[in-house]
């Protein structure tokens, strides 16, 4: 069937289609642009012993994260919970590391029983660590004293984050180890997510490559993760192929340094999936105000908080007429809070011009395939959409709608 051009298609299947089969609200997820993604990124580093580690915060759907596992890639997991969707998908302990913020010794106890390589930001849990596991492998978090980030909650390098042990204190790490008879076998640092220029990863680089000369028995660096998208238009995207090969050469000359074979690792979330997400949703109403006309419709910031949490500005569609006359439109959804605008960007609402809806048009929200699902609620005892995987022009589910239901569970 040859598609219409004015209506929006999803891996080559209309985004009318893919509701009027699963639904609404409702994410939409690429397979073929995840794995586009994924080859670029592993092409564009050429040292040759490196390993990419998916964020699973970014989007934990277990379909993804088997997309991912199959191509090869490694797993970044914040928490006991992203440990077990990982084992689940089918990661082995060898494939995760854990990286946990303010970890209980439960939450340490949960990945060392596994086999999980555990990754600590903090002088005093690394302490805790020894004491509950000696003599075993551990590799370090540190603040590299620089952060980047698309906004000031995504910075997680500098003197004003909680990660991290800052990196002039890398001799403490060495006395702890010492003490616990631990062996540092891997040095980490994340300076911040959403990042578009290359500069501050490869200053953060160079400074984690400064302190790994003082820990001994590497196998591996971690660079993390933060590589933003192009949201905009008028976004460049990172210029990855310049990005890898600097960090590669300068890695490479650091190995020949240190005199031991060294694992590159890297752990994007957002480049890997963002631009695969899309979120669609039904208009349910319009209406005008002396300032604003307003399009209603059936989700809202519970579904995607990165507009109102962030100012993010996120592409919105008119799925249904692509092609016909606009006015300028804002969004809102079906929450009761006036924050609850999609239309939005640093600077607050931001009317954005839009084919002119009818109810029951379906608008769709681009670049929802990170820290969308990921930071869904159920605000306002709104139900959590269901998820769609589209390849080869066919689409399946991938997570269940919720019912009522579900807004029991666990409470009698
Ligand atoms: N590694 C660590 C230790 C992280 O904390 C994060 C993200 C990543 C890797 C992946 O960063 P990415 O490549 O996705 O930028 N909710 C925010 C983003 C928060 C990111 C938190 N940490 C947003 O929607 O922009």
């Amino acid at each position: 069937m040859t598609q219409s051009p004015f209506k929006l298609s999803l891996g080559g299947v209309t985004a009318e289609d893919l509701v009027s089969e699963f639904g609404s609200p409702l994410y939409v997820y690429e397979e073929d642009i995840i794995r586009t993604r994924y080859c670029e990124l592993n092409d564009s580093i050429i040292y040759p012993n490196k390993r990419i580690h998916y964020a699973a915060k970014a989007n934990s759907n277990l379909e993804i994260l088997s997309i991912l596992k199959d191509l090869g890639c490694g797993i970044d997991a914040t928490s006991p919970g992203e440990v077990f969707i990982s084992l689940s998908a089918g990661f082995s302990p060898q494939d995760i590391i854990f990286t946990g913020v303010n970890s209980s010794r439960d939450d340490l106890a949960y990945c060392h029983e596994r086999g999980v390589q555990v990754n600590i930001g903090s002088l005093n849990l690394l302490e805790t660590w020894g004491s509950m596991f000696p003599g075993t492998n551990v590799s370090v978090r540190v603040n590299p004293d620089v952060g980047a980030g698309h906004h000031d909650h995504t910075i997680t390098g500098g003197p004003s984050s909680k990660f991290g042990i800052y990196h002039d204190r890398i001799q403490e790490v060495n006395d702890i180890a010492e003490r616990h008879d631990l062996e540092i076998n891997g040095i980490h640092a994340h300076i911040g997510s959403g990042i578009l220029e290359t500069d501050s990863f490869m200053r953060a680089m160079e400074i984690i490559l400064q302190s790994s000369k003082d820990l001994a028995g590497l196998e591996f660096i971690d660079i993390g993760g933060g590589i933003g998208i192009p949201y905009r238009a008028s976004d460049s995207p990172v210029d990855l192929s310049s990005l890898g090969e600097r960090m590669s050469s300068r890695f490479t000359t650091f190995t020949e340094e240190y005199g031991r074979e060294l694992e590159l690792k890297i752990e994007p979330g957002r480049y890997l999936v963002a631009e695969s997400g899309t979120l669609l949703m039904t208009v349910t109403n319009s209406k005008s105000t002396p300032k604003y006309n307003f399009i209603g419709v059936d989700s809202g910031f519970n579904h995607m908080q990165r507009p109102l949490y962030y100012g993010s500005y996120h592409t919105i569609q008119n799925a249904s007429r692509m092609d016909e006359p606009e006015d300028r439109f804002v969004v809102g959804g079906n929450l009761c809070e006036s924050g609850d605008v999609f239309t939005r960007s640093e600077d607050g609402i931001e009317e954005r011009m839009l084919p002119i809806p009818e109810i029951g048009d379906i608008l769709a929200i681009r670049d929802c395939g990170a820290y969308g699902f990921s930071m869904a609620s159920n605000y306002n005892g709104r139900l959590l959409p269901a998820e769609v995987m589209v390849s080869g022009g066919k689409a399946r589910l991938v997570r269940e709608r919720q019912t009522f239901d579900d807004l029991l569970r666990g409470m009698r």
